[in-house]
């Protein structure tokens, strides 16, 4: 079958433009498979990652039909049958674009220079600094082991990153792949930092109250790494050993979950209060709301007063029994 591959190119310095390209292929050639013809057929200064061809090495990451993926692992058929039937045209057409939110070097090849920088600030390395050296390594029950599996999958292709859109807006965050390694050391029945790393995660919008639950990292990821999911369990375990007054993100989710235990939704009219001022001890915090407390009672839209919903009590046990299977 003819298929149109339309690839972004880019030179240092240089607008982008696509560039188009007809091959014959076959459903179940891989993205690489065609990349690599369109080389060595086409086009030899078209520039694109590449090594292992059977997802492993995590280098042909990029996005395929706007969506961050591995060349290696997609085929033509895949890739055409999730094209929505307002794309399909009459020659079926695969676009090829770079890795979003890293600079482009040229064609498909992006800078990983900023992701290597966000893994290396969660400390990827067993620490056993707390430990006498053994003179055998340290071992492990294989149920230990087994709490490794998911994270230790991950490949660092950058596909997670690529799409993050708390990358986008936010250059501290640290990012998905970042977060899913934090919380496999956190894992690790080895590590003895595990409460020094659990403060470390949680500083500022740096770390895991950055992410903005989007659930882009866990739609993409190709080793079902699922990073959003590391990043609760990180959430969830600081949140376990932290009290309200420790932060405002941890008071955050502290008073939403109290308020809507008590109301079964949330109490607008304390919301802000208890969050950002604090229940009532951080005066800055409190004049930092009130010019939108007094634009909200201008508008008619503050809540004067507070009605619990009818099935509080229901909630309240849903919220209690998933508290106690935690
Ligand atoms: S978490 Fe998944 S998407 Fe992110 S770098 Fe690792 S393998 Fe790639
Ligand atoms: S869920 Fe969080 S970490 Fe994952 S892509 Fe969205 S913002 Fe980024
Ligand atoms: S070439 Fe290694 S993962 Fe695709």
């Amino acid at each position: 079958m003819q298929v149109l591959f339309k690839i972004l190119r880019q030179k240092p310095n240089s607008a982008p433009q696509f560039q188009s390209y007809p091959l014959e292929v076959q459903p179940g050639n891989t993205i690489l498979e065609c990349l690599n013809r369109i080389k060595w057929e086409q086009d030899g200064g078209l520039a694109f990652r590449k090594n292992c061809r059977n997802t492993i090495c995590g280098s042909c990451s990029m996005r395929i039909n706007g969506r961050s993926a591995l060349a290696c692992k997609q085929n033509v058929a895949q890739e055409l049958e999730m094209l929505p039937q307002s794309h399909q045209q009459d020659l079926p057409t695969i676009t090829i674009t770079p890795l979003g939110n890293l600079p482009v070097i040229k064609d498909l090849v992006v800078d990983m220079s900023r992701f290597w920088d966000n893994l290396e600030k969660v400390d990827p390395y067993v620490s056993t600094q707390g430990r006498k050296i053994p003179e055998k390594e340290f071992l492990q029950t294989p149920q230990e082991r087994s709490r490794l599996d998911q994270t230790g999958n991950c490949i660092m292709c950058g596909a997670c990153y690529s799409e993050c859109n708390a990358i986008t807006v936010n250059p501290e965050f640290v990012g998905p792949h970042a977060l899913a390694k934090a919380q496999r050391m956190v894992a690790d029945s080895r590590d003895t930092e595990i409460e020094t790393r659990l403060d470390h995660y949680s500083q500022g919008t740096q770390g895991v109250w950055g992410c903005t639950r989007c659930y882009f990292c866990n739609a993409v990821c190709p080793m079902e790494v699922a990073p959003m999911d590391q990043i609760s369990r990180l959430k969830q375990q600081i949140l376990d050993r932290k009290d309200a007054q420790s932060s405002r993100a941890i008071r955050h989710r502290k008073v939403l979950i109290d308020l809507v235990k008590q109301g079964g939704w949330i109490d607008e009219r304390k919301f802000g209060v208890f969050v950002v001022g604090n229940y009532f001890r951080d005066l800055q915090g409190l004049l930092s709301i009130a010019p939108l407390g007094l634009r909200m009672i201008a508008s008619g839209k503050f809540p004067l007063s507070f009605e619990a919903s009818q099935g509080t009590a229901v909630v309240r046990s849903l919220i209690e029994s998933v508290q106690h299977d935690e």
